[in-house]
C-alpha cells in the first residue's frame, strides 16, 4: 500500500517540501506520496485522526501548529521538548511521536561548512527558530549573544534553554550591537527581517559595518536565496550560508526518521532549488 506523508500548516503558501521529499521517495523507489495539506487550526484534530488510523504515516508540521500539536502526541523527543516545537510527526506502533529536526539541521549546516566549534556567535531573533538555533549552538559549545527587537524575549529564551550558560542578550537597536557583531565569528539570523513576504523584506538586521571577511554569516531565511543580510555579508567578504540547505536538512532528517533510510541529500537539494526557482 502507498504510504502517505504530508506537510501541514496554515496558511501553507507555496511550500517546496513536497518537491524535495517526493524526489527522495522516488529516488529510492519507495511507494509513497508526500503532499501539502493546508490545515487551519480547526482541522488539526482531523490530521491527528488520520495518523492514528494509518491514513497518514508521518507529517512535517509548520506554523501555526508546531507548539499546539505537542498536546496531541504520545511521545516527544528531548529536543522537541526543549524547543517546545515539533516539526516532524511519525505514526509508530507505540503511538504518535514528535521530533524537532531543526536543531540537527542547524548543527549539520555548520559542520558541513567546517565552521569551528566553541566560537563566539551572535544569534539574531528569539522566536521558534531561535530556540532551535540556541540549542544547536550551545550543544556545539559556542558562546552566544542573543539580539532581539524585544529584549525580554531574548532574556526569556536564554533563561529557559541555557540558564547557567552566561549567554548575553542585547536589543536589536542597541548602539553597541555593531561592535559586538564585529567581534563574533558567526552571525546567525533567525528573524524574519529580509524574508520575502515578511515584515521588512528589503532590510538587513545588521548594518554593513558589522560584517567582515573573517566571519560566517548564516541566514535561515531561504526566500530570497540572497537576503539583504547575505548580500552585505558577501560584499564584506564573509562566508555566506543560506537557509535552503537547512530547510532541506531538516526535511532529510524527517525522511530518515520515517523511512529508516539514508536520505539522498543531493537529490533533495537539487529538487528544492528547482522548486524554489520555479515559485
Ligand atoms: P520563527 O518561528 O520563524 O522564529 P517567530 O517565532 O514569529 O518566528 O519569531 C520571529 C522573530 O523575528 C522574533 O525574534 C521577532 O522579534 P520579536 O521577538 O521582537 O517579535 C523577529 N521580528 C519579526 N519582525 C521583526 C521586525 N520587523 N523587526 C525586528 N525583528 C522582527
Amino acid at each position: 500500500m502507498t504510504d502517505r506523508y504530508a506537510v501541514i500548516g496554515y496558511p501553507l503558501g507555496h511550500t517546496i517540501s513536497p518537491a524535495f521529499q517526493q524526489a527522495a521517495f522516488d529516488h529510492l523507489g519507495l511507494d509513497a506520496i508526500y503532499e501539502a495539506i493546508e490545515t487551519p487550526p480547526a482541522d488539526l484534530s482531523r490530521r491527528i485522526s488520520e495518523l492514528r488510523s494509518g491514513r497518514l504515516s508521518g507529517m512535517n508540521v509548520t506554523i501555526p501548529h508546531k507548539n499546539e500539536i505537542v498536546a496531541s502526541l504520545d511521545h516527544i523527543t528531548d529536543t522537541a521538548r526543549l524547543t517546545g516545537a515539533v516539526n516532524t510527526v511519525t505514526a509508530t506502533d507505540g503511538g504518535l511521536k514528535g521530533d524537532n529536526t531543526d536543531v540537527a539541521a542547524i548543527e549539520e549546516v555548520l559542520r558541513r561548512s567546517n565552521v569551528p566549534t566553541g566560537i563566539d556567535c551572535l544569534l539574531l531573533g528569539a522566536g521558534g527558530a531561535a530556540r532551535a538555533a540556541l540549542l544547536a549552538l550551545s550543544r556545539r559549545g559556542d558562546n552566544l549573544t542573543v539580539a532581539n527587537r524585544t529584549l525580554s524575549n531574548a532574556e526569556q529564551i536564554v533563561r529557559n534553554l541555557a540558564p547557567d550558560s552566561g549567554f548575553k542578550t542585547i536589543g536589536l537597536d542597541s548602539p553597541s550591537l555593531t561592535a559586538i557583531a564585529r567581534d563574533t565569528r558567526l552571525i546567525l539570523n533567525t528573524t524574519s527581517i529580509g524574508m520575502h513576504g515578511g515584515p521588512a523584506p528589503d532590510r538587513s538586521p545588521l548594518p554593513a559595518a558589522a560584517l567582515h571577511a573573517d566571519q560566517t554569516v548564516f541566514d535561515i531565511v531561504y526566500r530570497p536565496t540572497t537576503t539583504p543580510l547575505l548580500a552585505a555579508a558577501s560584499s564584506a567578504g564573509a562566508e555566506c550560508l543560506g537557509g535552503l540547505e537547512m530547510l532541506i536538512l531538516q526535511g532529510a532528517h524527517s525522511f530518515q526518521i520515517w523511512t529508516g533510510r539514508e536520505p539522498p541529500f543531493d537529490i533533495m537539494l537539487a529538487a528544492g532549488r528547482r522548486a524554489l526557482e520555479a515559485s
